[in-house]
């Protein structure tokens, strides 16, 4: 029989880059790879004219490049750096059309490989839209990788149905205390929790409205979540007025499992620290990339920690100069934003970090709950662990999450649900939260909540399941994949 050579299936991965949007989607990619061998990918790096923090993870990811799977950094465009400050919006739709030239130049080079490769599908960041019409001009199709929960997907699908459908103003809900019936919760959604992007008059709301009409253009909807754990929100997506969803998560930066992210850390102090601590006795609290208080609210924690008396790990972090609106940074000395004789009197019981290896932490036996800012990545790692979260949401999604963990799944237990934290501006917090509302949340999370703790727990043993054969996300990449090359031009 004469060998034939096969033509090789080629998918293009455009993530945004931001390491909340990199990471998983860079995950799936090599999920995909690795479950079916027919298939490589190429992943389009762009980069922001600001620090963001993913040099150095891009730099990483070149180690990672096979034959299947490349990494291709588009060039970058510094010309638009003066619309930061300007209008964050206008910032970002200027920047992903800055790099549309790029992008339609590497399709029209794989294209052009036709004989040895097909193009089958443009997987896409949500915030990436605009590149759908690259896609449609090659006749190729489009794919969204959705970084955030099923449950938000629905809410913002709903937003879109209330303007387009039935011609309401969705930012008149701005500042009311009207609840939503939401069709993907079981619950009302209470409109305060809703992003203030979405409630902005200024080009916010239209801009995530657009984005929602887009998304409904695409082939299909890849979800970081499964579905024993969103149950009812991805039940409601399939009602076949949406684009196909699969939902192939938890897709988590975990690939060693814990022995593995162990090792990694063995000589990490904090990790080391962990080790001396009894099992489950150490509430972490960390507030993700963007996370920083201004100094009352940091005195605020610390005497919460003090009062409540339970073991501590705190990665603290300084906020950025307000010019610069940057990722928050090190403090040189943490002593001066925190109470006086703070360190020398929880000497021992307490541990505060800058920045800390989140997933080791989590997977130390000495964690028995964290305190989060509630980003779904962080979610998904918890429960992957199994430890049990204490929530406090800042902006963007996060209160949405904050209620589904809470209210929705009951797996989760409240410090503050609405506090709002303008990430863009100065004056960080909007509502502060009292030193008597964080210690209520840190004693509920870590000496009541057992009935949290055993459902987290049960969680955690489906999100394993989940992944291996036989499990709800595992056939869900088999049919994506499926759907893929059925949906293929020739
Ligand atoms: C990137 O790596 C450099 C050198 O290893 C290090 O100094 C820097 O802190 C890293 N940056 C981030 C954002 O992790
Ligand atoms: C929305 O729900 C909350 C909590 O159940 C309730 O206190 C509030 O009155 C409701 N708002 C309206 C406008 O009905
Ligand atoms: C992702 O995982 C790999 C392997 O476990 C590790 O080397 C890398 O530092 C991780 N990346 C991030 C950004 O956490």
């Amino acid at each position: 029989m004469e060998a034939q050579k096969m033509r090789e299936t080629e998918l293009l991965f455009i993530p945004f880059p931001a390491v909340a949007h990199l990471i998983p989607v860079v995950e799936s990619a090599k999920l995909l790879i690795k479950r079916d061998h027919r298939l490589s990918i190429t992943v389009l790096i762009m980069k922001l004219p600001m620090d963001t923090g993913v040099a150095n993870y891009t730099q990483s990811l070149q180690r990672d490049a096979t034959d299947r799977m490349k990494f291709v950094e588009l060039p970058q465009d510094d010309s638009i750096f003066k619309l930061v400050c300007e209008s964050p919006a206008a910032f970002l739709s200027a920047f992903i059309t800055s790099q549309i030239a790029h992008v339609r130049d590497v399709v029209a080079d794989i294209v052009t490989r036709s004989d040895s490769t097909r193009l089958a599908g443009i997987v896409i960041d949500m915030l990436n839209t605009a590149m759908i019409d690259v896609a449609n001009e090659f006749g190729v199709p489009t794919y969204v990788f959705y970084i955030s929960s099923a449950a938000f997907l629905g809410l913002t699908f709903y937003l879109q149905s209330l303007s387009d459908d039935h011609g309401q103003d969705i930012t008149e809900y701005k500042d009311t205390e009207a609840n939503l019936s939401v069709p993907c919760f079981l619950n009302p959604v209470p409109a305060k929790f809703l992003p203030s992007v979405v409630l902005d008059k200024e080009g916010g709301a239209s801009t995530i409205l657009s984005i929602a009409r887009r998304l409904r253009e695409t082939k299909g909807i890849i979800l970081n979540t499964l579905l024993e754990l969103e149950t009812h929100a991805v039940m409601t997506l399939t009602d076949g007025k949406n684009p196909p969803v699969y939902s192939v998560g938890p897709v988590l930066n975990i690939t060693g499992g814990e022995g593995a992210t162990d090792n990694q850390n063995s000589d990490n102090p904090v990790i080391t620290w962990l080790d001396d601590q009894p099992p489950s006795s150490v509430v972490f609290l960390c507030f993700g990339s963007l996370g920083s208080f201004d100094a009352d609210q940091v005195k605020e924690i610390a005497r919460a920690l003090e009062r409540s008396g339970h073991r501590f790990l705190w990665s603290l972090r300084r906020p950025p100069p307000p010019e610069k609106r940057a990722l928050a940074g090190e403090y040189e000395n943490p002593e001066e934003v925190l109470p006086e004789g703070f360190l020398e009197r929880t000497e021992g019981i307490g541990k505060v970090v800058g920045w800390a290896p989140q997933a080791a932490v989590l997977s130390h036996s000495a964690v028995g709950g964290f305190v989060s800012h509630c980003g779904w990545n962080s979610i998904l790692e918890s429960l992957w662990y199994g430890v049990p979260m204490a929530t406090w949401p800042m902006f963007g999604d996060q209160q949405v999450l904050a209620f589904e963990m809470v209210k929705e799944l009951e797996l989760a237990v409240e410090i503050k649900m609405d506090f709002r934290k303008d990430f863009l501006t100065t004056n960080s917090a909007v509502i502060a939260v009292t030193a008597e509302e964080i210690e209520c949340g840190i004693r509920c999370l870590m000496d009541g909540g057992s009935e949290i703790r055993k459902k987290v727990k049960e969680m955690k043993e489906k999100t394993r399941k989940a992944l291996v054969e036989g499990g709800s996300s595992y056939a869900a990449v088999g049919r994506l994949i499926e759907d893929i090359m059925n949906n293929s031009p020739e």
